[in-house]
């Protein structure tokens, strides 16, 4: 008897997990994009306080949801490791400084440094630890699902 029919017909690996934290990344990109136009204008600032509260809110439901849930079924530890250093760094360059925000250039440099390190952290959990988190939780990715939507308020 296969593996499948254990599951008594439910996907053993579908992409609603991966789906739904891809999506957060495809947001936090559009923010990227309006925030680097908005350098140095008055807009700036709020924009700015945009993204960092859908990055860190992004980056808590990882951290308190997925990685914690990842390691407990018996996901490996480095990938998440990396992560977390990786988030820690992204924080470090999410702290505001008015005087950044309004001279357009340092603005635009800060926000370079950030879409470099997103650019390559987010390809590692989309190419690894997301396909990963899909298989480890085949079987209540719903439950995960609900439990960082539940969570919502998380980094507010
Ligand atoms: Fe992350
Ligand atoms: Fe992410």
């Amino acid at each position: 008897m296969s593996a499948l029919a254990h599951k008594e017909g439910r996907s053993v690996s579908s992409q609603v997990l991966s789906s739904f934290l891809v999506a957060q990344h495809r947001e936090v990109d559009d923010l990227l994009t309006l925030m680097a136009a908005s350098c140095g204008t008055p807009a700036a600032a709020d924009l700015f306080n945009h993204l960092r509260r859908a990055l860190e809110h992004h980056i808590a439901l990882e951290e308190k949801v997925l990685f914690p849930a990842f390691e407990q079924r018996g996901g490996p530890s480095g990938p998440i490791a990396v992560m977390r250093r990786e988030h820690a760094v992204i924080r470090e360059l999410l702290v505001p400084q008015a005087s950044l925000l309004s001279d357009g250039a340092p603005c635009r440099a800060r926000l370079a440094q950030l879409e470099a390190i997103m650019s390559q952290h987010n390809a590692k959990e989309e190419q690894v630890l997301y396909p990963m988190s899909d298989q480890l939780f085949a079987d209540c990715a719903e439950d995960l699902l609900a439990a960082m939507t539940e969570s919502a308020a998380i980094a507010n």
